[in-house]
């Protein structure tokens, strides 16, 4: 699994804009489907997810890339990809999911009520992990090799917790939505979602955050990113 959920990588627009005929394409969270495009509003999720899952997979080669050669990580680019990590999910993603979509559902079903009621809670407890793996980070940088394991492993149990976060999303979640909601209901959510703008820049937040993530492919060494390869 590269940064761009393809092989070789590729970037952000690819990553998160897989065909149904493209049969390599890496699933978001190990689970084979087909890729559905019949709501805006599902896509946009499973888009999401894909990228994040591609970025969450890349930290961990690239770690392990490290400790294979030896090397003192590049800092600033471990730091660019926690901030695509925070910032992705807690600005964009989260509020999506939690806001628009699960009061939805919870209103044509109870069937995931406790169910969306654990994603809420991990919704909330994201920026509190990432923090924490952030700070170890730190360490790592500012100690040296002795907190190298301690942030491989604070990093390793963030990318579990957040790829059985998603995989419960697409298994559970987003498959029971697709049998309950109605067109009505996908026709508010897809307006909504589409109107989705950050109202600070007046841009799009996805385009800021596909921006970033190009940013980030390019300065991750091949094979993982497109960067120039180690040696
Ligand atoms: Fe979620
Ligand atoms: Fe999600």
């Amino acid at each position: 699994m590269m940064l761009s959920g393809r092989v070789p990588a590729l970037d952000a627009n690819q990553a998160a804009a897989p065909t149904q005929a493209d049969n390599r394409f890496e699933p978001n969270c190990g689970v084979r489907r087909e890729y559905c495009m019949a709501h805006a509003t599902l896509k946009i999720i499973r888009d999401e997810h894909a990228a994040l899952a591609a970025m969450l997979r890349s930290v961990l080669l690239l770690l392990a890339q490290y400790r294979r050669h030896a090397e003192t990580p590049d800092f600033a680019l471990l730091r660019a990809m926690l901030f695509y990590i925070d910032e992705f999910p807690e600005r964009l993603h989260h509020p999506k999911e939690s806001t628009l979509l699960f009061p939805k559902l919870r209103l044509r079903s109870n069937q995931v009520a406790a169910v969306l009621d654990r994603l809420d809670r991990e919704h909330e407890q994201g920026e509190s992990q990432i923090r924490n793996v952030e700070r170890a980070l730190l360490g790592f940088e500012i100690v040296g090799e002795s907190r190298r394991a301690a942030f491989e492993e604070t990093l390793q149990r963030y990318v579990d917790f957040y790829l059985a976060h998603m995989r419960t999303e697409e298994l559970e979640v987003l498959p029971l939505a697709e049998r309950v909601l109605t067109e009505q209901d996908w026709a508010e959510l897809d307006a909504e979602f589409s109107l989705n703008r950050d109202p600070l820049t007046g841009h799009e937040p996805d385009a800021q955050y596909r921006a970033l993530f190009s940013r980030i492919v390019c300065l991750t060494p091949a094979p993982i990113g497109l960067g120039p390869a180690r040696s």
